[in-house]
């Protein structure tokens, strides 16, 4: 259930994918890009809104096999390590002719923002890079980043597909809650989920943390998910995120939580 807008874009991208022989090669539409063979996408949208989600939803389309790459895992301090590794990750893609994602994107962007100006310049360089082995890579390379702001114009000019992943609204989270809680798990008549959907700004990845924890215990204590398991577990949630729990927030189910 992702957004209808965003659903539309990944059924483009597959369609990119599928076309892209008979349109750029049979009848000769690539112009000035046809050394490109690959299909490069980004994913921008914060945690949880379903990214990583989409990119299985587009393997799963194309019947491919998805592999993700932590970016973080393969920047490297020292001059000319990250495009090392970067080749030896395409080198092996290229084997098993997959879709790529390229989690934590941000660990490469965030670099130029943060070092002085030579070390920017060599940032720039291993972006490059991966550009141009994402540009060659035969296959569908996706990144995927929190930090829309980061990128320059320059950047996402070169990407063909630019997907932005929004935060789930009160009527998004509705239907979050009833799809993450399910209808094979046996919900109490208490269970308020108008009332979660509308005082939680929480996204997607939460949502389903959440009711997954909420099922736990009641799991444990043998009986249906009760409101107060999933209260409970959003507090748990909000821990984690370090969002402050404020009885404003929680309204007439604050004093349902322990330690209060
Ligand atoms: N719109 C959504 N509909 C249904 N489930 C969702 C949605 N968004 C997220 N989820 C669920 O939340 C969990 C986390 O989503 P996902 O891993 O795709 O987020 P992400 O955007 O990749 O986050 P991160 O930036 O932390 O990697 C998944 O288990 C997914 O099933
Ligand atoms: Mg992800």
């Amino acid at each position: 259930m992702l957004a209808a807008d965003v659903l539309e874009q990944l059924r483009e991208l597959t369609v990119r994918a599928r076309q892209r022989e008979r349109v750029l090669g049979e009848w000769q539409m690539a112009g000035a890009a046809s050394r490109r063979r690959g299909l490069t996408a980004l994913f921008a949208g914060a945690s949880g809104t379903g990214k990583t989600m989409a990119a299985e939803v587009v393997a799963g389309e194309m019947a491919l096999d998805l592999y993700v790459v932590d970016l973080a895992s393969v920047v490297d301090k020292y001059v000319g390590e990250t495009e090392k590794n970067l080749d030896r990750i395409f080198v092996e893609a290229e084997s098993v002719n997959g879709v790529l994602l390229f989690d934590e994107a941000d660990a490469l962007f965030g670099k130029r923002s943060e070092v002085a100006d030579a070390h920017d310049r060599y940032a720039n360089v291993e972006i490059a890079y991966l550009l141009q082995r994402m540009e060659m890579f035969e296959g569908i390379a996706i990144l995927a980043t929190n930090l829309r702001s980061n990128l320059d114009e320059a950047f996402a000019r070169r990407l063909d597909t630019l997907i932005d992943f929004p935060e789930p609204e009160e009527t998004d989270r509705l239907r979050l809650w009833d799809r993450c809680l399910g209808t094979a798990a046996p919900r109490a008549g208490d269970i308020d989920l108008a009332f979660l959907a509308r005082a939680f700004k929480l996204s997607g990845g939460n949502i389903r943390n959440i009711a997954v924890a909420a099922g736990y215990y009641a799991a444990e204590a043998e009986r249906p998910i009760t409101m107060r398991d999933l209260v409970r577990a959003t507090q748990r949630e909000y821990r984690k995120l370090g969002h402050m729990v404020v009885e404003s927030e929680f309204g007439e189910h604050y004093a349902a939580l322990a330690g209060h």
